[in-house]
């Protein structure tokens, strides 16, 4: 029964496999954004006079399915306009350069902070807001990364992080407007009349801006019902506040550069925040010591200068999908380093390298250095270090002799060997390429040709075996014949050997009486011959 079951599955299990095997095979040709990706792979998403929006879906590779982290670089010209939109997800931005004011609606007005350079602040899901640019010469350029808070598992529909307050409040008919926003219908009208505006205006006149309030404002009523709130009621005047990097205290300081991360409480705004901010200046020719991040992801952009970064895979990545990588980075470039992995960045000697980065964690900063007085191996027994590197404690003791800081160091030419080395490395890469795609041909063409050659043989040994059968069975037939021969001829000999035997005895008995007859004739003769001598005398 069982069987029988099993056999008539069978087809569909073989069938189910195939479309296992080919599915898996589609996905491994769904782009998988690499650990890198140049300011000029960014993907433009809004084009306008007054101002444009790029965006980068990066993913750490080794983390396979993992879910790629969503950038967006808003960049507003001087008194330029992002219409309102309605936020689906949280965000957390920096800003990069100008200055300019963010407003969002409040249960019961606009609330508005001042943007300028540095700024740090985060808007959580259900929020409506806008943002307008200073009259003035810089831009205003925003860093923004889009992600999930704590509380929201929904994945966010990819390409959906936010949607303009027009399709939605257009997306109702009049009517239905009308008894929502209790407005005359001519208002109604004129605001249905307007033509689709694009994501960026131009400014618009002091005068006009509280329509743009005013509609956010409604907005948010409409919305608000869904529970979405900006605010918990208690520090209201906290969270209006947004943090600049320029002015906090850094982390860690010295002649080298510094570093600063930025935490809840330095930003009230990230409680319920997922993401985490940081940034780091490094002089020229100095490194940010090997270290990894053990609780986070970390999504690094340069903001200034050039430099290399060395990533080092963790040993539980599979070595296929991991390896260890160097690569050159300059303003504007945005890379991702998971956790465990051990990074170190480097800023050329003629040009510091400024990087902010966002982390998937908000707790303080967590990184694991590698060296110096915070070293992990400090903490580890010395003799245990001594077995894992095969050398003797002595040697270890040398290693971890130096308890200084070993954080942000001086690190002359390191950034320009690792880039000779990546040019090194490069040039193998080509090479064994080169070689390989040889390899392949030669070996492409061998099976090409073995593939012919394996048709005339079919063709051949098709026609042999039908020869080789037919010579089978003449054999066969021949042997038959031969043995039937044999058969036949020993049983003649058989007969004839019985048939002489049997012959022998009377044979014996003949010639006795042959011989009798013989000497009988004998006999008769002599007598004849008496006779006839007798007769002569
Ligand atoms: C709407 O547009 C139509 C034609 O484009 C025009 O006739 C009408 O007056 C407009 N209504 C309002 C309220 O602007
Ligand atoms: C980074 O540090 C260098 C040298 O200390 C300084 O000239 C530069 O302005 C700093 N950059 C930023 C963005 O703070
Ligand atoms: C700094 O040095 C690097 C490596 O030698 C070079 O590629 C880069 O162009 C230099 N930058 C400037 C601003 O000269
Ligand atoms: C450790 O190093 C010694 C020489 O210093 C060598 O003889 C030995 O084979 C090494 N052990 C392993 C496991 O590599
Ligand atoms: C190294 O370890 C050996 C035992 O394995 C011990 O006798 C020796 O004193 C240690 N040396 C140092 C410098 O710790």
């Amino acid at each position: 029964m069982l069987k029988k079951a099993v056999l008539l599955l069978l087809p569909f299990l073989i069938l189910s496999l195939f479309f296992l095997i080919n599915a898996t095979a589609l996905n491994e040709n769904v782009p998988i954004v690499g650990p890198m990706v140049k300011k000029d792979q960014r993907k433009s998403l809004v084009s306008t006079d007054y101002g444009q929006i790029s965006a980068v879906d990066i993913s750490t590779d080794g983390e396979r399915g993992s879910y790629p982290y969503h950038l967006q670089f808003i960049k507003l010209e001087p008194d330029a306009l992002f219409l309102p939109v309605v936020l689906h997800v949280d965000m957390v931005f920096y800003v990069h350069t100008g200055s300019g004011r963010l407003s969002w609606a409040d249960e019961d007005e606009t609330r508005h902070v001042k943007l300028r350079k540095g700024d740090v602040y985060r808007l959580e899901p259900g929020t409506v807001f806008f943002v307008q640019s200073d009259f003035q010469r810089q831009k205003l350029r925003i860093n923004a990364i889009f992600a999930n808070s704590a509380d929201d598992l929904h994945e966010p529909s990819i390409g959906a992080y936010y949607s303009s307050i027009h399709d939605l409040v257009l997306g109702f008919d009049k009517r239905i407007l009308q008894a929502a926003f209790k407005v005359p219908v001519e208002v109604i009208e004129a605001i249905t009349n307007g033509t689709k505006q694009p994501a960026i205006v131009h400014g618009v006149p002091k005068k006009e801006r509280t329509f743009w309030e005013w509609e956010a404002q409604l907005m948010k009523r409409i919305l608000g019902s869904k529970g979405y709130s900006m605010f918990d009621v208690n520090n209201k005047k906290k969270k209006t506040k947004t943090f600049n990097m320029f002015s906090g205290k850094p982390d860690f300081e010295n002649c080298n550069g510094w570093s600063l991360t930025v935490t809840k409480k330095d930003l009230n705004a990230l409680k319920g925040s997922n993401i985490g901010l940081f940034m780091v200046n490094l002089t020229k020719g100095s490194m940010l010591g090997p270290h990894w991040n053990p609780m986070a992801t970390e999504v690094m952009i340069v903001l200034q200068g050039q430099g290399m970064v060395r990533v080092v895979c963790s040993s539980t990545m599979k070595e296929s999908k991991c390896r260890n990588r160097r690569f050159r980075v300059e303003e504007g470039d945005v890379f991702a380093v998971p956790r465990f992995h051990p990074m170190a960045q480097m800023a050329f000697n003629n040009e510091s390298l400024v990087f902010m980065g966002f982390s998937t964690t908000t707790k303080k900063n967590q990184h694991q250095f590698l060296a110096g007085k915070s070293s992990v191996l400090q903490t580890l027994d010395k003799h245990v270090l001594a077995a894992s590197f095969n050398v003797t404690n002595t040697t270890i003791d040398q290693l971890l002799a130096p308890r200084g800081e070993s954080i942000i160091l001086d690190c002359t030419s390191c950034a320009e060997e690792e880039e000779w080395i990546m040019g090194e490395e490069e040039k193998k890469r080509e090479e064994e390429e080169e070689s390989r795609k040889r390899e392949e041909e030669a070996s492409r063409r061998e099976e090409e040709e073995a593939r012919k050659r394996g048709e005339q043989t079919q063709q051949e040994e098709a026609q042999n075996d039908e020869e080789e059968e037919q010579r089978q069975r003449q054999q066969e037939v021949e042997a038959r014949r031969q043995e039937k021969e044999a058969t036949r001829r020993e049983q003649a000999a058989a007969a004839k050997r019985e048939e002489q035997e049997r012959e022998k005895r009377p044979e014996a008995v003949n010639n006795r009486s042959k011989k009798r007859k013989k000497l009988e004739k004998k006999s008769v003769g002599l007598a004849v011959a008496a006779r006839e001598r007798e007769e002569e005398f």
